[in-house]
This record gives structure tokens, C-alpha cells and sequence, in this order.
């Protein structure tokens, strides 16, 4: 079996799986459920002055019966007191010394900062998680992603901050900027040990088109809400791509957003991710989610010859590159397995009105093509115009039929070509233009 321990810039845990900041890391209580369920660590909900909450706080994007896809949330920080939080980290601590248990925080002056980090010490959190991502409510007052927006804010705050920090310090960056490693290179700057991403994303979810107010409601108004749920994954994914590719970050990432399976983990540590967290699949479906990701992961690792979780670090940090560093003479085309095929044309429909025109509709029986489930004789199949089909994928995303539609490699004809080499012979006059498929 593979070694699922894991130390995150000197933080150890059992396995790398983290709850994230959020309801689910709000009390004592629920910090022995997590770790009796076998989460390896956990990220205090964020401790701070306490707070008054509204009444409602959440709202949730269905797409059909797949109900919390994303997910909205106007919930402020800890809303108990900052006494009773570290008294309760204490007593969590003392019963799971083995487990990772991180103080997230979020003040205002140098003087608070201090007096929380030496509290978090006191209280022997493993670690102290900094809260520069809250999108609501707290940024209005100059803090959350107020300051992650700030590279030379967040970076003023992390120094005072490490001015006193003895434990490791992670900084949680906000998705809420145009360029993540702007934030992530300050934390470095600041001397921060760590970095996490991403917190929530700005949203509004959806509006009642009776009383025109988006949800969550409050007293007849809304207010704009932090995204978080599968939806954000591929965002996450690709900041998280983004901060370990940069050599001015070279900082440990425990990736977070949209995590719910040992999949979802591997990508993200595939990605760069040293551990990970999770807040709404928990929310959605409890703690008891962390069994399967810790089966998943360690068989994947046994069956990929994974000795351990760093093994897969990072893999495929480096599989992501430029757009102009592509091969221009690389192509894939579109193949059905009329043997499974419906007969849907969901993927004629998408080919020839959203994309390139490449499927025709094609009479069975003058292409030796038989009688798939579902289909009718004579009714035309879809067949895909090898030589014009450009490879873009649509057809195969939209087939409701698992690998009926696969997309093929061709065999190479010519060398590999970028971008820049393309522009570079062509202007010697070395090639002809190419002409597009289709
Ligand atoms: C209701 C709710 C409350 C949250 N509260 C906090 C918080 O107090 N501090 C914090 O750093 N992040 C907070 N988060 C953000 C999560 O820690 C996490 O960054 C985000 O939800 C993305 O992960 P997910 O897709 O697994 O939920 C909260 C998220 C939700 C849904």
C-alpha cells in the first residue's frame, strides 16, 4: 500500500485530505467527527472578532437532478467567540496530536495579527492559515479579499505576521484577481511558508422571477456571494497549474475548490497540490466522503507503482505549456462505434450547426454499417468526414453514450511545428500557408 502521509511545509498529516475552512471546521465537535471519519487534517473556520451572520446565507446552481453544482455562500467569518475557538483547537489538539489541525485568521491591525498568531501558537495549532479570500462582507471592511486583491497589502500583512509566527504559515489566496501569482509571489516576498487556493469565487446564482430578488434572500434583498462546489474546479485547477509553474512562487499549494472524489484530489496534486481541502462536498455529503477518496487514492498510487503521495506531485505541472508552443501538425479526428451508437444525431446537430461540419448523416446500408441499439432500420447514422474533421472534441463531449464517440490519433506526416516556427518559415518562404480542414 502506498504511503498516504503527508508533510505540508512542515505540517504532518495522516493523508493529505484537509477539511477546508468553513461550516464544516466550526467547532470541536465537528473536528472529532472529521477525524474519527479519517480526514487528515483541518482548517479552523476563520478566527477573528466574531461576527453576526444573516438569515439566509446560501443558494446553489442545479444543472437537472445534479443539485449543488456550485454553490453560493454569504456567510462571514467565525461568528463564536476567539476564546472559545483556540480554547476548543486546544482540546482538539490534545486528543489528535497526529492530526493536522491549522488556525485560519483574519484581523486587521499588526497588534491583532500578533495577539492571534501567538494564540494560535498557544493553542498548539500545527499551523495558521491566513484568510485573504473572503469575498463578502469582510472585504467591505478592509480585510478578506480586500486584502488578496492587494499583493502589497497582503504582502505588508504576511511580514507582520511572520514577525511572530513559530508554526508554518499558509497564505489562502483569492480566485478574485486577474493574475493568481501576482498574490502568490507576494506570500513568497513575505516570507509565508505555504500558499492555498483558491477560496470563493464572486457570484450570484440565480434570480426569483417573482420577487426579482437572487437568492440567498434576506429580508426582500441579496447580496453578492462566494462560489465554491464542482463548478469552480477548473478554475482552481488551473491557478493552482499557474502558482507551481512559476519559478517566483516555489512555494508548497494545498490546492482547494470543487473537490469531491480521490479524482478530483489526484488532479490536484497532479497539479502541484501537496495537500488539499475540502469544504462543500462535505457540506453536500459529509464527512463519511473521505473512506472512499483514501481507498481511491491509494489504489491509483499502488496501481500507477506510487510509493507515496509526492511521487505524485507535480506530475503534470509541466504537461501544461504556452498555446504558441503546440504542434500546429499534430491531429485527432472524431470516430463512432456504430455498434453503440443511438441514433440520437446529437453529435450531427453539434458538428454541423456549432462547429465544423464534418459528420454527415449516411444511409446504414450503403455503408456496411449495421443496426445499433435504439436505432431504426433505414434512418440515417452519423458518419464523420475523416478528412475534413478539425479534431475539436464536440461531438464526442455531447454523445450521451459512454466512449461510443473516441477521438483518434492520425499518423504523423509531418514534423512537429509550433506557433512561432509556423510565423518563422513562413516568412522565409520555407511553407505554404495551411489551409484550414473543413
Ligand atoms: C459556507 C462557507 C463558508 C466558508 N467560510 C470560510 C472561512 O471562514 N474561511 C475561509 O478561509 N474560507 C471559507 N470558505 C471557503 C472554503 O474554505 C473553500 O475555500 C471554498 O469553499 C472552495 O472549496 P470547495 O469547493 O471545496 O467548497 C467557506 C466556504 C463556504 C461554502
Amino acid at each position: 500500500m502506498a504511503d498516504l502521509a503527508c508533510n505540508f511545509a512542515g505540517i504532518r498529516s495522516p493523508n493529505p485530505f484537509w477539511v477546508a475552512s468553513g461550516p464544516p471546521a466550526n467547532s470541536a465537535y465537528q473536528s472529532h467527527r472529521a477525524f474519527e471519519a479519517g480526514w487528515g487534517g483541518l482548517v479552523w473556520k476563520t478566527i477573528g472578532t466574531p461576527i453576526v451572520n444573516v438569515s439566509s446565507r446560501y443558494s446553489a446552481l442545479d444543472i437537472g437532478a445534479n443539485r449543488m453544482v456550485g454553490f453560493n455562500n454569504i456567510e462571514l467569518i467565525s461568528d463564536r467567540s476567539i476564546d472559545v475557538n483556540f480554547r476548543e483547537i486546544a482540546e482538539v489538539k490534545k486528543r489528535w496530536p497526529h492530526h493536522a489541525v491549522i488556525a485560519s485568521l483574519m484581523t486587521e491591525t499588526r497588534e491583532e495579527w500578533h495577539d492571534l498568531v501567538r494564540r494560535s501558537v498557544d493553542a498548539g495549532a500545527d499551523g495558521i492559515e491566513l484568510n485573504y479570500g473572503c469575498p463578502h462582507g469582510m472585504c467591505e471592511r478592509g480585510m478578506g479579499s480586500a486584502v488578496g486583491q492587494q499583493p502589497e497589502v497582503a504582502e505588508r500583512i504576511t511580514s507582520w505576521v511572520m514577525e511572530v509566527a513559530k508554526i508554518p504559515v499558509i497564505v489562502k489566496l483569492t480566485p478574485n484577481i486577474t493574475d493568481i501569482t501576482a498574490a502568490a509571489r507576494a506570500a513568497r516576498r513575505a516570507g509565508a511558508n505555504a500558499i492555498s487556493l483558491i477560496n470563493t469565487i464572486n457570484s450570484i446564482t440565480n434570480v426569483n422571477l417573482d420577487t426579482f430578488v437572487p437568492e440567498p434572500m434576506v429580508a426582500g434583498m441579496s447580496s453578492h456571494g462566494g462560489y465554491c462546489g464542482p463548478a469552480v474546479k477548473p478554475i482552481a485547477l488551473n491557478m493552482v497549474q499557474s502558482c507551481a509553474a512559476d519559478p517566483d512562487v516555489r512555494l508548497p499549494i494545498s490546492g482547494i475548490g470543487g473537490i469531491a472524489t480521490w479524482r478530483d484530489a489526484a488532479e490536484f496534486i497532479a497539479l502541484g497540490s501537496g495537500s488539499v481541502q475540502v469544504c462543500t462536498a462535505i457540506m453536500h455529503h459529509g464527512f463519511r466522503i473521505v473512506d472512499d477518496m483514501i481507498d481511491g487514492l491509494n489504489a491509483y498510487l499502488d496501481g500507477k507503482g506510487m510509493k507515496n503521495v509526492n511521487d505524485l506531485v507535480g506530475k503534470a505541472v509541466g504537461k501544461v505549456t504556452t498555446w504558441e508552443k503546440l504542434d500546429l501538425n499534430y491531429r485527432r479526428v472524431a470516430r463512432i462505434n456504430h455498434d453503440t451508437c443511438i441514433g440520437c444525431n446529437l453529435c450531427y446537430i453539434a458538428c454541423e450547426d456549432g462547429a465544423h461540419q464534418c459528420i454527415d448523416l449516411v444511409s446504414p446500408d450503403a455503408h456496411g454499417i449495421g443496426l445499433g441499439p435504439g436505432r431504426v432500420p433505414y434512418k440515417p447514422v452519423p458518419k464523420v468526414r475523416e478528412d475534413d474533421c478539425v479534431g475539436c472534441n464536440l461531438c464526442s463531449l455531447v454523445c450521451p453514450v459512454d466512449a461510443c464517440i473516441t477521438m483518434v490519433d492520425l499518423p504523423a506526416t509531418k514534423s512537429a511545428m509550433s506557433w512561432s516556427e509556423y510565423q518563422q518559415k513562413l516568412a522565409r518562404g520555407e511553407i505554404e500557408p495551411i489551409e484550414p480542414h473543413g
